[in-house]
């Protein structure tokens, strides 16, 4: 079975998604093409470009992985993310944020927690503390290819109001939503897999971009969007 089309056990969580996004799974192996596809990179460049980074930024990126993306944005990025940008790697997978970690090795103002993001803790995997996002704590939100995942979808609204806790009053969000999949011939595809309903779905990832849209847009957010093959949404809000 391809690894898209492993669906997720909601009462084990952490080896459901290590199966299909860990260091042995197909997803890594396949990730960095993906990105660097024609159908994706223009339009995750043109995403990067609407953040902007200040100085004392504290960044959280939902669903980091192995921080293959997090290296990538920062890459392309037109703007220095500096050392005084604190930046959380958050992810429910303890292996992929120890890979993470390594890649970003030197850098102080990085850090990889291991947990459940609808907790909004879980363990520094540097120092097995527990850690916890504080209300009112974070600035800017990186979420790429996380959101739609059914450990967080199935309850979306109480996560979504939860988040808004964590956030400062001038805050801004980036998701990507995946809507495409691989055909047989690993070439991509159109419409997102749906691994509960074994097929695809191409209404999926516009569905759940305008209901994300509408949310943040009743709690005071301007948005803009771009891309096909992932859906890149993003939301500023400033008080
Ligand atoms: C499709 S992968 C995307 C990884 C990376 N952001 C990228 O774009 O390559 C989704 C990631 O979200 C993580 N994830 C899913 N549900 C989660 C949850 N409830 N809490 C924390 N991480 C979660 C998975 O473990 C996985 O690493």
């Amino acid at each position: 079975m391809n690894w898209r089309q492993l669906p997720i056990d909601q009462k084990n969580l952490e080896k459901s998604y290590t199966e299909k996004y860990g260091l042995g799974s197909k997803y890594q192996t396949e990730q960095e093409r993906v990105y660097l596809s024609p159908e994706i990179y223009p339009d995750l460049k043109t995403a990067i470009s609407w953040l902007t980074l200040t100085q004392g930024d504290t960044v959280l990126d939902i669903g980091v992985n192995n921080g293959y993306e997090l290296e990538l944005f920062q890459n392309i990025s037109e703007q220095k993310w500096l050392d005084s940008i604190s930046v959380i790697g958050f992810d429910i997978i303890e292996e992929v944020l120890q890979k993470a970690w390594s890649r970003f090795e030197n850098k102080s103002n990085y850090m990889f927690v291991k947990g459940n993001i609808l907790d909004f803790k879980g363990k520094d995997i540097s120092n097995d503390t527990e850690f916890k996002i504080l209300d009112n704590s974070i600035d800017i939100i990186i979420a790429l290819t996380s959101l739609q995942s059914t450990s967080i979808i199935e309850n979306f609204e109480i996560f979504i109001e939860n988040l808004m806790i964590k956030l400062k009053d001038s805050a801004q969000i980036l998701v990507g939503t995946p809507n495409f999949h691989l055909d047989a011939n690993n070439n991509i595809g159109g419409g997102l897999f749906d691994a509960n309903e074994q097929k695809v779905d191409v209404k999926a990832a516009r569905n759940f971009s305008d209901k994300l849209t509408a949310i943040l847009i009743s709690k005071g957010f301007q948005h803009k969007q771009f891309g096909e093959t992932i859906i890149f949404d993003y939301f500023r809000r400033e008080n």
